[in-house]
């Protein structure tokens, strides 16, 4: 680890400046929590409407108390998958301002285990808010390139993790009343539940969209969109044939020759497929081929989150 690059990149944010952050699921767009006017340009770069609200990422999983007031629940998934790809949303501390909530009583926080992470928040001396890193809508980045490719010029510095090892982003649930997965990700339901000994129940984005409008602002339907056109396919369907088709399948089976073909993993392993996903997207945006093809998944384990990511991918323009 640069040890002068990480100093800079603390002092950076100490002054509200705006920095790369990589983390085990996806690189963030980190700026220093408590400060209102950083967080304020983090939504501006972003291009990322203000009533979606970000996640609080901390240190150590002992400093949650500090942004947070905790369910003995979240204490119990805290405790099994921090740091970790798990974002827990619980009543806020007066140091969280709004405009990291989006006015909501709620904050939602993660302890990320990667090590540059966990090392910046502990050199900028405080937690760091930070959405996934790049422009409003599109597809999540997964290598410090792909953060400069998003944002380039917006940023005041990136620190180079390496590629994301999960390659989803965190799962967000809230517990009390009863345990919710407001997106699934990372960390998988049937694990949650496991630890939980309790159903988690899946919120469902039109029943929430259309009830529960504050619940989880930033799910919208048509997210993580490359800029040429996605087409969902299931496993059962023929894959389309044509040389300006760029597809993106499961394991790889009965493929046309022509076009673009990516595989996110031959032995159909979820948490390979996972890590390939928004790499696979944003190869096959630059192909040069006019549309995406892509394969549904397993919707077990990671397959949940990634059959998420792929139908938002898919979805038609509002
Ligand atoms: O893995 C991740 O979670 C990555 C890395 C950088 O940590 N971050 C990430 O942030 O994916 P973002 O901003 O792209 O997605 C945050 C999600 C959104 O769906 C947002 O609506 C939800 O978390 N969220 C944030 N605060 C919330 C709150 N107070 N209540 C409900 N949902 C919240
Ligand atoms: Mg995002």
């Amino acid at each position: 680890m640069d040890e002068e690059l990480l100093r800079q990149a603390a002092a950076i944010l100490r002054q509200g400046g705006l920095v790369g952050m990589p983390t085990e699921t996806v690189y963030g767009l980190a700026a220093d929590a408590t400060d209102p006017v950083a967080v304020a340009r983090i939504f501006k770069a972003k291009g990322r409407p203000r009533f979606d609200p970000l996640i609080v990422h901390i240190a150590d999983p002992a400093d949650l108390d500090q942004v947070g007031e905790p369910s003995p629940a979240d204490r119990v998934l805290a405790e099994r998958f921090w740091p970790g790809p798990l974002t827990l949303i619980m009543p806020r501390k007066p140091c969280i301002p709004e405009v990291v909530t989006s006015g909501l009583p709620n904050v939602a926080v993660r302890c990320p285990d990667h090590r540059l992470a966990r090392a910046l928040i502990r050199a900028a001396g405080r937690p760091l808010a930070a959405p996934s890193a790049n422009r409003f809508g599109s597809i999540s980045p997964t290598t410090a390139a792909a953060v400069r490719q998003e944002l380039g010029a917006q940023v005041d510095l990136i620190l180079d993790g390496g590629t994301c090892r999960v390659g989803v982003e965190s799962s967000v649930v809230r517990t009390w009343p009863s345990p919710v997965l407001l997106r699934p990700g990372g960390i998988a339901r049937e694990d949650l539940a496991a630890v939980l000994r309790m159903p988690v129940a899946l919120a469902d984005d039109e029943a929430r969209l259309a009830s529960l409008p504050a619940e989880s602002p930033g799910r919208l339907p048509r997210h993580y969109a490359p800029r040429i056109p996605v087409r969902l396919k299931v496993p059962a369907q023929a894959w389309t044939p044509g040389p300006q088709v760029a597809r993106l399948a499961f394991q790889g089976h009965d493929l046309p020759a022509d076009g673009v073909n990516l595989v996110l993993s031959r032995s159909g392993d979820l948490i390979e497929a996972a890590a390939h996903l928004f790499a696979g997207l944003r190869l096959l945006d630059g192909s040069g081929c006019q549309v995406i093809e892509v394969e549904t998944v397993p919707e077990t384990g990671l397959g949940l989150a990634i059959n998420d990511r792929l139908r938002r991918a898919a979805a038609a323009e509002p």
